[in-house]
Order: C-alpha cells, then sequence, then structure tokens
C-alpha cells in the first residue's frame, strides 16, 4: 500500500495563541510534517499571534525548538526546517486592546485561503471572533478552527456557539475534536460503510454489546487545575468517546460529506437513554508506584472529580435496542489502549461437542497503538485430534500494511488541520451536536453534583475500580483486557 498526499491550495494560517503549549507540542509540527509530506504549499504562510514582545526571528527560534522538540526525525533535516521557518511571520496582539490587529490584517494576502486558528482557551473565542470580524481580518470566506473544551456544560457551549456565530457561519467554523483526525476512526466508516459484509450484521439482531475503551497510563500531574474542573466525564466521555460512540452506531449517511455525516451522528445523540446513576462508575486514582494520588495532583484533598469513568449507555432506536454500549476511560490505568470491540452474539447453536464455539466473534478497531482492525474468528485446530476448535485472529494493523510509509502518516492535527485549508468539514463537531452531547452528560453530572458523591479510589497500573468489572458482570459479561 502507498500513502498518497494530495497538496492543499496556497494558504495563511493565522495561529493566535502561537507559543502556547498545543501550538509548540502540535499545530507547528503538524504543519511543519506537512510541509515535508509536500502537502503544504511553499507559498503557505504562517503567522503566530500571542501577547508575547516577540519579533518574526524570535518566534522562528521559538519554532525551530519546538520542532526539535516534537516534530521527531524530520526535524533534523535542517534544509526543510529552514524552509519551514521562512513561511513564518510574527504579530504581537492584544486580544482585549487594538495592539496589533491592523498589522495582523496587513499581512493577510487577498486571493489565498485564510483560516484561523484559535489555540487559546475558550473565554476569549468570543472576544477574538468580534475582533477579526470588526477589524475585518475575516469575511465571509475565512475558517476559523476552535478547540476543545467547547463549554463547560450546555449552557456555556450555547453561549459559545452564540458568540461565533455572531460573526461566523456555521460553514466557517471547525471545532476540533482531535480523535476524529485518528486513521483508525476514519477508518470505522469504511470498514463499516465500505464493505457490504458488516452492515446487514450491525445490529441488535446479531451485536451482542459494544466496549469502547480509550485507556491511558499517564496522570493528570502537571494540569490538575484544569482536569479537577472537568474530570473524565467531561474531559474525555463528552467529545472524544461520544464521537466513537456515535461512528459505531450511526445509520448509513447518504454520502460521506460534512453534513450528511454530521446529521447522523447527531440522531445517535438524541436517541441516548438518560443513564442511572447505577449505571456509572466514577474512579480517582491512589497513590502507588512512586507516583502521587489523584488528589495530590489536583492540589485538593476534598476533591471529588473522577479519573476514572466506566457507563452503560443505551442507544434508543430500532437498530440498538437491547444492545448496551459499554463506555470506559481512564488515566493511570495498566496501558495505553484505545480501541472499539464490537462483540457479536454466539452461534445460536452448536453442532460440536462441548463449548468451543460458545464465543462469538469480536471486531476491534484500535485506535492505538498498533492502529489496526482484528476480526477474532473461530476455527478448526489444525491437524489431527478430532474436532477442536480455536479462536485466531484475523488482523490487520497499519504498521504492517503501509510498511515504512506509515511513519509519514499524518498524525490527527496535521489531518485535521489540511482538512481545515481543503474546507471539508466531515471530521469536525457541529454546534448542534456538540449541545446535544452536553444535553446528555449534563444531567448525570448534575445527579453526583446533588448526590455529593465521590469517585471510588483504585489503584494505579490497574484496569480500574472493581465496581466498573461488576458494571459488565452482573450483565454476563467481561471488559476486554487492557494491556501494558
Ligand atoms: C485530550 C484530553 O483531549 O485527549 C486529555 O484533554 C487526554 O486528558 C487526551 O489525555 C488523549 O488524547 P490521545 O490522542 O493521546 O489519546
Amino acid at each position: 500500500m502507498v500513502a498518497k498526499t494530495i497538496p492543499v491550495d496556497p494558504f495563511d494560517l493565522i495561529i493566535i495563541g502561537a507559543t502556547g503549549d498545543l501550538a509548540r507540542r502540535k499545530i507547528l509540527p503538524g504543519l511543519f510534517r506537512r510541509m515535508c509530506a509536500g502537502q503544504m504549499p511553499e507559498t503557505a504562510k504562517v503567522i503566530g499571534a500571542s501577547r508575547g514582545e516577540l519579533d518574526d526571528a524570535g518566534f522562528r527560534d521559538f519554532v525551530k525548538d519546538a520542532l526539535k522538540e516534537f516534530a521527531g526525525d524530520t526535524a533534523k533535516d535542517s534544509k526543510s526546517v529552514a524552509q519551514f521557518l521562512e513561511m513564518l511571520e510574527y504579530v504581537s496582539l492584544d486580544v482585549f486592546g487594538d495592539t496589533g490587529w491592523k498589522e495582523l490584517k496587513s499581512k493577510l494576502r487577498p486571493d489565498m485561503i485564510h483560516a484561523v486558528y484559535f489555540s487559546v482557551g475558550p473565554s476569549l473565542f468570543g472576544e477574538i471572533a468580534r475582533k477579526l470580524s470588526g477589524h475585518g481580518i475575516t469575511d465571509e470566506h475565512s475558517r476559523i478552527v476552535v478547540e476543545k473544551p467547547f463549554g463547560h456544560d450546555l449552557e456555556t457551549a450555547k453561549a459559545l456557539n452564540a458568540e461565533l456565530r455572531a460573526c461566523f457561519d456555521e460553514h466557517q467554523i471547525y471545532r476540533i475534536d482531535h480523535y476524529l483526525g485518528k486513521e483508525t476512526v476514519q477508518n470505522l466508516m469504511a470498514v463499516r460503510f465500505g464493505n457490504a459484509l458488516f452492515e446487514p450484521l450491525w445490529n441488535a439482531q446479531h451485536v451482542d454489546h459494544v466496549q469502547i475503551t480509550v485507556a491511558e497510563t499517564v496522570s493528570v500531574e502537571g494540569r490538575g487545575g484544569y482536569y479537577d474542573k472537568s474530570g473524565a466525564m467531561r474531559d474525555m466521555v463528552q467529545n472524544h468517546l461520544m464521537q466513537l460512540l456515535c461512528l459505531s452506531a450511526m445509520e448509513p449517511p447518504s454520502k460521506y460529506g460534512a453534513d450528511a455525516v454530521r446529521d447522523e451522528k447527531l440522531k445517535v445523540i438524541r436517541a441516548l437513554e438518560p443513564v442511572a446513576p447505577s449505571e456509572v462508575v466514577r474512579g480517582q486514582y491512589s497513590a502507588g508506584r512512586d507516583m502521587a494520588s489523584y488528589v495530590e495532583h489536583a492540589e485538593d484533598p476534598e476533591s471529588k472529580t473522577e479519573s476514572f469513568i466506566a457507563m452503560k449507555v443505551k442507544v434508543a432506536n430500532w437498530r440498538w435496542a437491547s444492545t448496551p454500549f459499554y463506555l470506559r476511560t481512564g488515566k493511570r490505568l495498566r496501558g495505553r489502549m484505545s480501541e472499539i470491540a464490537i462483540v457479536f452474539k454466539d452461534p445460536p447453536h452448536s453442532i460440536f461437542e462441548g463449548d468451543f464455539n460458545r464465543k462469538g466473534n469480536v471486531l476491534v478497531i484500535r485506535l492505538q497503538p498498533d492502529e489496526g482492525i482484528t476480526m477474532r474468528v473461530t476455527i478448526k485446530e489444525p491437524g489431527p485430534g478430532g474436532m477442536r476448535l480455536t479462536e485466531v485472529p484475523l488482523d490487520m494493523s497499519f504498521a504492517d500494511a503501509l510498511g515504512d510509509q506509515v511513519s509519514v502518516m499524518p498524525d490527527a492535527y496535521e489531518r485535521l488541520i489540511m482538512d481545515v485549508i481543503r474546507g471539508d468539514q466531515t471530521l469536525f463537531m457541529r454546534g448542534d451536536e456538540v449541545e446535544a452531547a452536553w444535553a446528555w452528560v449534563d444531567p448525570i453530572i448534575e445527579a453526583w453534583q446533588e448526590a455529593g458523591s465521590r469517585p471510588v479510589p483504585y489503584d494505579p497500573g490497574g484496569s480500574g475500580p472493581d465496581d466498573s468489572l461488576m458494571l459488565l458482570h452482573k450483565d454476563g459479561r467481561r471488559w476486554r483486557e487492557i494491556k501494558p
């Protein structure tokens, strides 16, 4: 298989918050890698803007360091680095004042695609949107990119949407959920809708249940302040896991296009049943393995915020009634493992002795690590010895399929930024989708708050609290193992 790179049209991209962490770690190294892959045209311009009093040379030094740290081996090619730095300019900007806005406008070239990346906290979105349109920096052709968290609840998300829509049309707003930029997440759509094989089975009649796991080994150290106001529910479930759930559960869209796909995802969110407190397990990691506990990282000994969540979710529609979706995510777990597992029902009747074939097929879509797809099937054990059945995986890993090319595959941010330039919103969240997700999540969080409930402690390096195992055990099921 050969990866194919289609260059995008020339563009001017403004990054507001260009000296912040996201820009340093993801956006700028991502653009650099796209340039090296030949996707970014030589005439592209990236204008960094932030409060800092830097000049172009100072910003280029900053980016050079960022590339060294975060762009991997590609940054060893000094010629490419120099070429990328040439594309950069810098404007010192006061979001609440007048400094910098005129200069920013003067840097934009006519007849180019113009995009502005808001790499700042959501409290600044409204002001930046007003300044951009007020100073004529953006017009009806410009695109803006905003990051999560998109609101803290339904009310704040609605307010943010209203502020952005006062200056921009929905088709100009690109709300990033970086999970949608992951290769395998898109592959989920390819597997489902590019094959005639799976779709007839993709329903409550044949699927016993679905497990969506996003397990992380990292703690919240260094970002406890942000995280403690958010927790796993707001930080991961409302957005990333919700997107994975939507893509797994949605009806086939009429075409692969922004509104067709997002309409179908929205229908899934609207079909979600309210979740009973008994079907949610919240956990908080304890100290262990030479590491501090969650409450120490959050610097609040009384914190009731969860670093782990497991829940049973029901999609109340014709396709999924009676097939539960189990979601699970947490920090400080045994391994970094993200996957969607479609667990099919057992064969209805066994013609073989023993209960070998009582294991249903499982289709696993692995997001990370080692992106790929596995189908577990039952076969006869080779050789003599009677009719003994065993399970084998039919395995496709992208690393095997693409070989060396896998290293040039764009990461989620790279892909999404290129989609902004291409004007393709398919992998971005629409405003109504975000609001619907909050409308489902809010009552769950409010119920915890009203009850004053505390997450249960769990040991670091494991699979989360035992209660989360019980969540499936009581339904006669078990979680797939989180491997180190
Ligand atoms: C971010 C969350 O959106 O996603 C983090 O804020 C989380 O808490 C991260 O660690 C996970 O992303 P990935 O791509 O490493 O799985």
